[in-house]
């Protein structure tokens, strides 16, 4: 079966050889949609014939968000710590071990309803592709049971055993380490894609990141890094010196880590619903673009620092905190979420991409971060099949 998408006032297509600028913009355009995968794009007057259509009545059509970070493998909440923080409490890793209790007590179809109903608020925002890491396990049992359930939604699987160190091994950090890159990964890399390492004060340091990365790279699995999150730290490099796909967070950066970032291939994901849910300096995507690093725009959706599923959110709060301009946050919400994924068959809407389209109820992509809060979706395709 093929779908004629017509009639649409604005397409980003983020192939710029298809139309304007880096988004590679086309107006008064069409799309045609064969089965699962995007057959052709252009002018509305051009389009060939197709089995159905539908008229986008001069609204705009963007690639499907990808979401390239979240934690959605989880149970129970964290308003407490959410309320004392709001109070003027700071943000610390070890209140993830709370979230490890809640998780771990949880029945697998309860994760896997939380997972579930998670994805499904990504979808109605225009998120099509979505990482989904473990990490509150913190077991082998509990971290290869939540990434058995996270394969089971996504092939973005990503192995976090170091998120902080289990609660076990409180007083024998060494020894957990151990156990990540051992027995705990040997259980995991089955069901991962990529391997990650929180590396912060209070989680993981340089050297135990490179042991747990380097392990996972051994099995197979590709490293991605919570990196300088809350602190300057060797993250950005080390991520840069690995050929990671991603360096996560980047908060707080040296000039030498945004050089390492702009020489290198691993992108800058930035998650400002932290900072936002943490009440925290912001990123600077501006320092890092101008540099000519390649930026990816993320939710982190997690409990405990960014308990969003909301793409137009997080791009909307980057336009307006982090110096990003619309047309580069829609960029980095889309095919910069690809390229930190390592995928090209997604993040864009040109002949041979998946046809996961988002159409929006307004004229441009632009009012996703002039119109923020407001629920702008008016429909989305996955693999070419109507979801919203
Ligand atoms: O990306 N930084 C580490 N992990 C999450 C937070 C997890 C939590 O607080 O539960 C993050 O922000
Ligand atoms: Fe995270």
């Amino acid at each position: 079966m093929s779908l004629l998408i017509g009639n649409i006032g604005s397409l980003v297509t983020n192939d710029p050889a298809l139309g304007d600028g880096p988004l590679g913009l086309l107006s008064d355009a069409a799309v045609v949609v064969d089965g699962d995968t995007v057959a052709w794009v252009g002018p509305a007057g051009k389009a060939p014939a197709a089995d159905g259509s539908v008229d986008a009545a001069g609204r705009a059509l963007l690639p499907g968000f990808v979401d390239s970070h979240s934690h959605l493998v989880f149970a129970g909440d964290r308003t407490a710590e959410f309320n004392a923080r709001m109070s003027g409490r700071a943000y610390e890793a070890g209140g993830i071990r709370t979230t490890v209790a809640a998780t771990r007590a949880a029945s697998d179809a309860e994760l896997n309803a939380n997972v579930t109903r998670y994805l499904a608020e990504m979808l109605r925002q225009g998120t099509t592709t979505v990482e989904v890491k473990s990490g509150y396990g913190l077991s082998t049992v509990d971290e290869a049971r939540s990434l058995r359930i996270a394969a089971g939604h996504t092939q973005e699987t990503t192995y976090l055993g170091a998120h902080v160190v289990g609660p076990e091994f409180a007083d024998d950090p060494a020894g957990y380490v151990d156990l990540v890159a051992g027995e705990m990964l040997e259980a995991c890399a089955p069901y991962a894609r990529w391997v990650d390492v929180f590396c912060e004060r209070g989680a993981f340091d340089g050297d135990q990141a490179r042991a747990v990365l380097t392990a996972g790279a051994a099995k197979g699995l590709q490293p991605r890094i919570h990196a300088n999150q809350l602190s300057h730290g060797p993250g950005v490099q080390l991520a840069v010196e690995l050929g990671a796909a991603s360096a996560d967070h980047c908060t707080h950066l040296t000039d030498r880590d945004v050089a390492a970032l702009a020489d290198g291939t691993t992108v800058a994901t930035l998650l400002p619903g932290a900072e936002f849910s943490t009440r925290a300096p912001y990123p600077d995507a501006r320092r890092l673009l101008d540099a000519g690093a390649r930026v990816a725009l993320s939710t982190d959706c997690n409990p405990g620092s960014s308990f969003t599923s909301s793409m137009p959110f997080c791009l909307a709060v980057a336009v307006r905190e982090m110096g990003m301009t619309p047309d580069e946050a829609v960029h980095a919400a889309t095919a910069g979420g690809a390229l930190a994924l390592r995928r090209t068959d997604v993040g864009r809407i040109s002949p041979g991409a998946r046809a996961d389209l988002h159409l929006l109820d307004a004229p441009s992509h632009v009012h996703l971060a002039y119109r923020p809060g407001v629920p702008l979706t008016a429909a989305v395709w996955q693999g070419g099949v109507r979801k919203v």
